[in-house]
């Protein structure tokens, strides 16, 4: 890292909240086996006229940590709120609003990157929810953003209106919601929300896979809070570790040491996953996760076709075994 960037030891590491993959099992095995990790965030909890949370959406927040955001998903305020008060009752001090959630299920209900199609609704809603009559028992709100939705052309006009509200944080996915995966982030878009946003509550999202890409965007933008990684992580779960520490994966993938490590984090995780749920949904949630582990294996096609053939947790954890 540069002279330049005299934030870095400082920066924040967040575990991006991916709905089915960082539970709340996996954060708490997770936590166990690897160090570098700042905040983390539930997979959105879906805040409607019920007025209650799912079972599954409960379990995310039971177990309180004070490094833990629990994150809502609505298109209205009223819902918001509710939610947020909800789990302030819980201890929580913050809770993040989802403006980037891009499937076609939530946005066509102007929900997740649905948000940003017409800003003059998220305009009423950031209004009620900062400024209503109930905005003094709120916990505080951080937001998480995609840069548009058809285009990253729409990010200063959204980082325009985010500038006005007292977020805590506001984390940017720089793609549109039509990008979804697609393309790369564009650090343009980010760049809006770096000229119109207080640096210190600025997280960056997207493609941080190694301490070469946390660099290049720490080095791009000194003084942002921190860098926010989902995929990234899953494929290296040292990752968090590597960026604070700024030593790069070595060239052959994991060491014999760091092996042993994944190796007792999987098992717990499927015992976990086994228990809680069933040996056949732990194995799909383990099946899951290796789509997004695979990357770090790129020499070892037959050990991962293995791996998602698998048909029991035995047969599972020998295919695991064998890759580690
Ligand atoms: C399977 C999956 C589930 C996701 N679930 C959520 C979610 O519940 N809430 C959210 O804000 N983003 C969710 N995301 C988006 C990620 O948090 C993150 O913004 C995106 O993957 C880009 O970051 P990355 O390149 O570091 O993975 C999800 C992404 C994936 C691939």
């Amino acid at each position: 890292m540069t002279e330049g960037n005299k934030t870095e030891n400082r920066i924040s590491i967040e575990m991006a909240p991916m709905e089915g993959i960082t539970t709340a099992t996996f954060r708490r095995v997770y936590a166990k086996w690897f160090a570098g990790v700042d905040r983390m965030y539930t997979p959105f909890l879906a805040a409607n006229q019920t007025h209650k949370f799912k079972t599954r959406e409960k379990k995310e927040t039971e177990q309180y940590s004070p490094d833990l955001v629990p994150q809502i998903l609505t298109d209205k305020a009223e819902h918001f709120i509710w939610a947020a008060k909800e789990l302030k009752l819980l201890g929580y001090t913050e809770v993040n609003l989802n403006a980037g959630c891009p499937s076609a299920t939530v946005t066509i209900k102007k929900k997740g990157a649905g948000m940003l199609r017409d800003l003059a609704a998220m305009r009423s809603f950031l209004d009620i929810i900062f400024g209503g009559d109930e905005a003094g028992d709120m916990p505080e709100i951080s937001i998480k953003t995609r840069a548009g939705v058809s285009s990253c052309d729409e990010a200063d006009e959204i980082a325009v209106l985010y500038s006005g509200y007292p977020f805590s944080a506001i984390i940017v996915h720089p793609r549109s919601r039509d990008d979804q995966y697609d393309n790369t982030p564009d650090l343009k878009a980010f760049g809006a929300f770096y000229e119109r946003i207080s640096h210190d509550r600025l997280v960056f999202n997207g493609d941080i896979r190694s301490v070469k890409d946390a660099e290049k965007i720490l080095d791009h933008f000194p003084g942002i809070r921190g860098i926010m990684t989902g995929r990234g992580l899953l494929a290296d779960p040292f990752l968090p570790e590597r960026i604070r520490s700024r030593e790069s994966m070595g060239d052959v993938g994991f060491s014999d040491r760091e092996k042993a490590i994944v190796h007792g984090f999987l098992t717990e995780l499927y015992d976990e996953y086994e228990r809680d749920l069933s040996e056949g949904t732990a194995l799909l949630k383990m099946k899951d996760l290796w789509n997004f582990m695979a990357v770090s294996f790129p020499d070892s096609e037959k050990k991962l076709k293995a791996i998602r053939k698998a048909r029991s947790g035995l047969e599972y954890k020998a295919a695991v075994k064998s890759i580690l």
